[in-house]
């Protein structure tokens, strides 16, 4: 579902095959191993494929997930899986987060599993949460776990929210990029930092479609940091992740919601309401339950 990358860059995930099934981030169970590495009953998390049940050859790298915290599995694809894991790993690596308390951060996307993790993230070490997102429901939700202003953007001015604040903000959280990731480099303050997680608004727009960021110079002029990272190039921060983050949801501590799509048949709708921003929550197919 990505665009290949530039000339001479690999993108960073490898492209589907024809009429064969798509993959993603998932949870299943072991039905039968031949390697001593997973066990029957075994839930593993990781790459599958979009099917009732597959058939490995070798050894494949999945995740066993003993979830001592009894979280229902669902959540072990979003808040407790990849979502959280790009929120905690972000925010761990680029926010320089030890230095941050009494700053302002700003969130796009902010309903999301990513962008939700980031504002409770954020709230819990003391800064000032402005979130973005696409619906009167989603701003509510964004509300009640923390941030000090949520707002829709489709109704709302982003540019005279963000001026409206008078400080400016220190950290931008990029879910979209774009003219949302332009307007927030005009309002962040000297030394700000960028976290490029994602740039949903630009990934189905044409080379000609593209929106151009306009104010680039500020990066120098303002000295902005501004950092792309990938959740899968930080494998060393996993076993941290699962050691903290999971027990974090169940105690309520970290909230997240969902939206389940009950059956495989689902997935396409899924997939588009994703891309069209018509999810209300962490997008979830439930391919079977046990
Ligand atoms: N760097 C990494 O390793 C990494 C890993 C995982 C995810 N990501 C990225 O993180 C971002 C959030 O992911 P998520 O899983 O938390 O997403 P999500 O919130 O579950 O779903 C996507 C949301 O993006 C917004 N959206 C869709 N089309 C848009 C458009 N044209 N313009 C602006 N917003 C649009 C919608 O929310 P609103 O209603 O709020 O507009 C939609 O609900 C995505 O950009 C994703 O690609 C990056």
């Amino acid at each position: 579902m990505r665009e290949p990358g530039p000339p001479g860059v690999q993108n960073y995930y490898p492209p589907y095959e024809l009429g064969q099934p798509i993959t993603g981030i998932g949870v299943g169970v072991i039905i039968r191993s031949e390697s001593p590495k997973y066990r029957t009953g075994d839930h593993v998390y990781g790459n599958l494929a979009y099917q009732a049940y597959s058939i490995h050859k070798g050894v494949p790298s999945l995740r066993v997930l003993p979830n001592v915290e009894t979280l229902p599995w669902s959540v072990y694809t979003g808040m407790a899986g990849m979502a959280g894991q790009t929120a905690y790993i972000g925010w761990k690596l680029y926010s320089k987060a030890e230095k941050v308390v009494g700053d302002t951060v700003f969130v796009s996307t902010a309903a999301g599993p990513v962008g939700s993790a980031v504002v409770q993230l954020a709230k819990s070490q003391g800064l000032k949460v402005v979130a973005s997102t696409g619906s009167d429901e989603k701003v509510e939700f964004v509300k009640s776990i923390g941030a000090d202003i949520a707002f829709n953007y489709k109704t709302q001015s982003t540019a005279a929210i963000l001026e409206g604040l008078g400080t400016g903000i220190d950290i931008y959280w990029d879910n979209v990029g774009g003219e949302t990731l332009e307007i927030a480099i005009n309002l962040l303050n000297a030394h700000g930092r960028i976290i490029s997680c994602g740039s949903i608004s630009q990934y189905n727009a044409g080379d000609t479609e593209k929106y151009g960021v306009k104010n680039l110079i500020y990066v120098m002029t303002k000295r902005l940091s501004m950092t792309g990272f990938l959740v899968f190039e930080h494998p060393d921060l996993i076993d941290e992740f699962y050691k903290e983050f999971p027990q974090k949801v169940a105690s309520g501590e970290i909230k997240y919601t969902e939206q389940r799509y009950e059956g495989l048949e689902l997935a396409g709708q899924a997939i588009l309401d994703v891309q069209r921003g018509h999810n209300k929550a962490k997008a979830v197919i439930v391919v079977s339950n046990e």
